[in-house]
């Protein structure tokens, strides 16, 4: 199974910007054939950047979706919409997301079975704030937020999706979590849903988030329980992202 790499831009970058950047991860695509690499811009820039990776294997994430797929929600976009531009992934239940936009768990559902409906991969983010860290209530954390979804929609919910493990405290602050952490921490999500259905294993990926930098990346990426990395601003620069790619490759 091939490691997925997720580029998440937040609210960066131009066309210019993405221009040169495509470019230049187009110019290396052989550093990057073992991986899927993955790349989420402001949802303005979407149809752009769908264009200029047309026929790339670089594929187009987006950062959130509404939770219809047509009508009158000023200001939103459809899976349906994201669909027709060739979008991959939707990252769903960022903790900026839930922090800035008050979105819920029942919201979050909501977003999670409409993009399976469209046959689009959630991403599906988790993860403690620092004070539930220094309490070692990581896992309880993450299974709470898992198990709303579970509860109301059973397990098959979670096949086909991608869970990304992005601790609040190490998003964006330079410190990322260790590996004994997040080793422990995706075992456990592993354990707890394959416990509950069976053969999923292979139906679902476990990625990391959270400061993940080009001296960090290899080590986190080679742990057998880590399927993948969601990138924040590490990858708002292409040589730092290159060096990433570079890195996991030696
Ligand atoms: P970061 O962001 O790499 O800047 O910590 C990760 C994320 O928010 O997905």
């Amino acid at each position: 199974m091939k490691k997925i790499i997720i580029c998440n831009w937040k609210l960066n970058g131009n066309k210019k910007f993405i221009k040169k950047y495509i470019k230049i991860l187009k110019k290396n695509n052989k550093l990057y054939n073992n991986y899927i690499i993955c790349i989420s811009p402001p949802i303005i820039y979407m149809d752009y950047t769908s264009k200029l990776i047309k026929n790339t294997n670089i594929l187009l994430t987006s950062q959130n979706v509404d939770i219809h797929l047509k009508g009158s929600f000023t200001g939103e976009i459809s899976a349906k919409m994201l669909k027709n531009i060739n979008t991959k992934y939707i990252i769903i239940g960022h903790s900026e997301r839930r922090l800035y936009h008050k979105e819920n768990n029942n919201i979050l559902l909501k977003k999670i079975i409409i993009t399976k409906k469209l046959n689009i991969t959630p991403i599906i983010c988790i993860g403690e704030n620092i004070n539930d860290y220094n309490l070692k209530n990581s896992k309880k954390i993450c299974k709470k937020q898992l198990k709303y979804f579970i509860k109301k929609k059973g397990i098959k919910i979670l096949k086909n999706i991608i869970i990304a493990y992005e601790p609040i405290w190490s998003i964006g602050t330079g410190k990322n979590a260790s590996i004994k952490h997040i080793n422990k921490i995706n075992k456990y999500i592993k354990k707890y849903i394959n416990n509950k259905y069976k053969n999923i294993n292979k139906k679902f990926k476990i990625i990391y988030g959270g400061s993940v930098n080009k001296n960090n990346a290899k080590e986190i990426l080679k742990q057998k329980n880590i399927d993948g990395l969601l990138i924040g601003k590490s990858s708002l620069n292409i040589k730092e992202f290159l060096k990433i790619i570079k890195n996991i490759n030696t």
